[in-house]
């Protein structure tokens, strides 16, 4: 592992490569120990550049032979590199040898070993710990791998693209070769061997052509790969139906692993995937993992073409292919869940995870923009910033060009780009230029803006209504915080969908400007590309109540200064689902915000006949009343307050809060837990889930509520349906209810539910994350669920070199459990240095994520503030520590 101060890595410093790499002959003679790697490369020098030395990136191999052209040849190691002079001036083989360790390989990057198979990581920079390398994503080249290895240890071998021969060879061991017909960077080659069983579906695409699709899972979980398969089917119809996008492969391959420090990769033809995204059974994953892996799969499987058929000319440009391709994924989920309501679900939980960790993360040290302007360790910038708000801008373009536009834009861009490695500026031209015209068009390089600018930007927006002239003005201005380094931020391109409702009756109003002939409707995209504008809407019979940023267009503050009698007209009528879900978060920060500040404790009585009013509403999804009914997360609470976060206090409102809606709701929670499950077996669909989901709010409610009152009846019904649950996500919503309430019951259930799943490493996964994301109890009891989690920490099924498990105890601790976490006796920040530190010995990259959990420490109150800073200082001071993690720390503490 490399240590001490990486260098800076600057977008502005981006040179083409000296070398081209053509074609790639690999050769694995693969043994847990000692893998031997033999690597005969035909290159060409870049005729573009001046003659240079070739420089190739290595990182822990050990060198044994370097020939060109066949001879042995004069070489030296300079900083890692391999670096080569006095080449021949045309076209050469340069044959290089070495050998690795892979069972010793426990960062998880490169060629390791997981549960006695070999499996790869190469993105971003894996490849040069398998073999000396151009390992930068503009390099691309056509590989033949040949795999050899004991045929009864790893009877399995498997490459990117076809298998072109396999056989038998002395010594009980044997071969594949696999060739990949398409030219890829070094990041999406892959290689796994070992002991697995498939499933297999044969496929025929709209041209007729036949594909081979596979699942590869231990033996024991074949039984749960029909959902992964499933939503691979889906997805290939998908891109197909709504993009045109073939797949381009005879064969397409996923294997899970279980050691593994992402969620999935997307290496061409050959998918490896954390088990995690893979692997469930009704038996044993909730609704929530049914998602995930729908929307893992489908990410994989679309960066097909957006990431591998075109890749990134750099890593600065990740968000292309990134940002891209969860948009993708998002509106896949969003067509997979069917009606408009439905729809609207998936994109609130999508803003919601935008707010939970992209918001936090763009105020704090490590903010940069979509496409970043530096960094140190590449792995650091696998963000949510480059994924979910790359997403946004993505979905920002398409809203400005509408649908069908950018689908042309799409087509535009695979017409230009296919088989190379581009930029932003590239897919962003090809948009604009399918679209002549449009507001994206006109205004580019202002709506580029959002890829070099960082932070959140505040929309402020004020409405006047004149009855007597029957106009409406709307006034919005944008603001921001520049850049580190750059003077001042510039207006970025926010479009902007609205509407007006009446304010009596809450009915729809049409749209017109005073520009214009009539109405347009009700509803409309405006577009802010000025610091300040007004919009004034014109023949307004009625005093209006404003819908704005309707479907959350754009990833932006929205101060609308809304009165509650407006915010609860959103909430009852408004046709954009979003914003009714908006407008209820909205009263509900108000009232946590207020009484952060002093005011009531108390919830009104017109917010409890809002939020009955939404729970027995006869017609609306119980996915979204469960949503409604969900307060504002303790996390989204402090970034709202922006200062002087006593995580503490935040925790017991918010609590108290709950407690409120519980008891005042008690008949209603009663009448929705027993009349509104899904009837039926389990089906993961978007409208069963969220029947589950509400049943087990509600039921979290009933829990709660009982707990608090000493009243036994609901803990044992709980523990009841816990026992008798025929489904996961019944048992685990059980279990939660009894967790989260403390309730007696819940040691017992515990118990038995890690007896029930003792074999099944990602439902016990879940069973530590239950216990550490656990609100921490008021008053007396407080400081117990951290407690619980240092014991759990020695539990001899924890383990800090499996990524899930550690994550599992970890992570819903540091960044999902505030109060748990954050300490006045800073023992929480203390057990976190010190797992940071303990972890970065051997896995940085998980160490960086870890390290990252205390990003937002400027935030807090003290004592807190001091105490965090302290252990983040203490990290900072080791000797020993990754490039990863100490970018984090350093920049933490800048
Ligand atoms: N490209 C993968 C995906 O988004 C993630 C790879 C992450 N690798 C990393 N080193 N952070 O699907
Ligand atoms: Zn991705």
């Amino acid at each position: 592992m490399r240590e001490g101060t990486a260098p800076i890595i600057r977008r502005e410093d981006y040179q083409a490569p000296a070398y081209w790499i053509r074609t790639v002959d690999l050769s694995f003679d693969l043994d847990p120990a000692k893998t031997l790697v033999i690597n005969k490369m035909t290159i060409e020098r870049n005729a573009e550049l001046p003659v240079q030395s070739l420089r190739l990136d290595g990182e822990d191999l050990n060198l044994t032979r370097v020939m060109v052209n066949g001879e042995p040849a004069t070489f030296r190691v300079e900083n890692d590199q391999l670096v080569l002079d006095a080449l021949p001036d045309g076209p050469f083989t340069l044959e290089v040898r070495n050998t690795i360790a892979p069972e010793k390989n426990l960062q998880l990057s490169g060629l390791y070993t997981s549960g006695g198979g070999f499996f790869t990581q190469c993105e971003a920079q894996g490849f040069r710990r398998i073999s000396y390398f151009l390992d930068r994503p503009d390099v691309m080249a056509v590989y033949t791998v040949t795999l050899r290895a004991d045929a009864e240890k790893y009877p399995v071998l498997l490459g990117n693209g076809n298998l072109v021969a396999q056989g038998e060879l002395d010594g009980g061991r044997h071969f594949a070769k696999w060739h990949d017909p398409f030219p890829k960077p070094s990041y999406l080659f892959a290689l796994v061997a070992a002991k697995l069983v498939s499933r297999e579906q044969k496929i025929v695409s709209r041209s007729g052509k036949e594909h081979l699709l596979q699942v590869y899972v231990r033996a024991g979980d074949l039984d749960k790969t029909e959902h992964a398969m499933n939503s691979l089917i889906a997805s290939v119809v998908w891109d197909e139906a709504r993009f045109g996008l073939p797949l381009d492969l005879e064969r397409f391959m996923i294997v899970a692993v279980s050691d593994f420090n992402m969620g999935a990769m997307e290496n061409k033809g050959l998918n490896i995937f954390n088990t995690k995204f893979v692997l469930a059974s009704p038996a044993t994953a909730t609704d929530a993992d049914f998602a995930n892996i729908e929307s893992v799969v489908a990410h994989e499987y679309f960066h097909n073409w957006t990431g591998n058929r075109v890749t990134c000319r750099d890593w600065f440009q990740l968000s292309l292919k990134e940002g891209l391709t969860v948009y993708r994924d998002q509106e896949f989920s969003q067509d997979m869940a069917g009606e408009a309501s439905a729809r609207a679900v998936k994109r609130i939980e999508d803003v919601r995870q935008l707010r939970q960790f992209q918001f936090p993360e763009d105020a704090g040290p490590m903010a940069h923009p979509v496409r970043p302007e530096q960094y140190q360790a590449i792995d650091n910038f696998y963000t949510a910033t480059v994924y979910e708000k790359g997403a946004e801008v993505v979905r920002m373009m398409a809203t400005l060009v509408g649908r069908r536009g950018f689908a042309k834009g799409m087509t535009l861009y695979f017409q230009r780009h296919d088989g190379q490695a581009v930029t932003c500026d590239d897919f962003a031209q090809a948009i604009a230029d399918a679209n002549p015209g449009s507001e994206l068009a006109e205004r580019l390089d202002a709506f580029k803006r959002w890829y070099s600018q960082a932070g959140t930007p505040q929309v402020t927006a004020r409405g006047a209504y004149d009855a007597a002239a029957r106009t409406y003005t709307l006034e919005l201005a944008q603001t921001g915080t520049p850049n580190p380094g750059q003077p001042h931020r510039l207006p970025s391109v926010i479009p902007f969908a609205m509407g007006l409702l009446a304010s009596d009756d809450g009915s729809a109003l049409p749209l017109q400007l005073a520009d214009e002939p009539g109405d347009t409707g009700t509803h409309r995209v405006l577009v802010l590309a000025e610091a300040e504008q007004r919009f004034v809407f014109v023949n307004v019979d009625r005093e209006p109540v404003p819908s704005l940023l309707r479907g959350y267009s754009a990833p932006v503050h929205l101060d609308a200064a809304l009165a509650d009698t407006a915010l609860l007209t959103l909430l009852q009528h408004d046709s954009d689902a979003f914003n009714r879900w908006e407008a209820g978060q909205q009263l509900a920060l108000n009232r946590l915000l207020a009484a952060l500040r002093g005011g009531s404790t108390q919830l009104d009585a017109a917010f409890i006949d809002a939020m009955r009013g939404v729970l027995r509403h006869p017609t609306l999804d119980a996915a979204l009343k469960e949503l409604v009914l969900t307060l504002p997360s303790e996390t989204v609470v402090a970034e709202e307050l922006g200062a002087e976060v006593d995580p503490a206090r935040i925790h017991a409102l918010r609590e108290g809060f709950r407690l409120q809606l519980a008891q005042a709701l008690r008949d209603d929670w009663v009448w929705a837990f027993e009349t509104q499950a899904p009837i039926g077996g389990y089906s993961p669909d978007a409208r069963a889930a969220g029947q589950r989901a509400l049943v087990n709010l509600a039921l979290s409610m009933l829990v709660l509520d009982a707990t608090a009152s000493g009243d036994t009846v609901w803990p044992g019904r709980a523990y009841q349906r816990f026992k008798d649950a025929t489904s996961m996500s019944e048992r685990f919503g059980a279990l939660t209810a009894l967790v989260n309430a403390h309730a007696e019951l819940a040691a017992p259930a515990l118990e038995r539910f890690h007896a029930l799943f003792a074999d099944e490493a990602l439902v016990i996964d879940k069973w530590f994350a239950l216990q550490a994301g656990a609100p921490e109890p008021l008053g007396e009891g407080a400081g117990a669920v951290f407690e619980r989690v240092r014991t759990l920490a020695q539990h001899p099924d924890f383990t800090l070199r499996n990524p899930n498990r550690a994550r599992s105890l970890l992570m819903p601790l540091t960044l999902m459990n505030p109060a748990a976490f954050h300490r006045a006796d800073a023992a929480g920040y203390v057990f976190w240095a010190d797992k940071v530190v303990e972890v970065d010995a051997f896995n940085p990259q998980l160490a960086s994520r870890l390290a990252r959990s205390l990003d937002r420490w400027r935030l807090l109150a003290e004592p807190y503030r001091s105490a965090a800073r302290e252990a983040i200082a203490r990290v900072a001071a080791r000797a020993e520590l990754s490039d990863d993690t100490r970018e984090i720390v350093t920049r933490s503490l800048q």
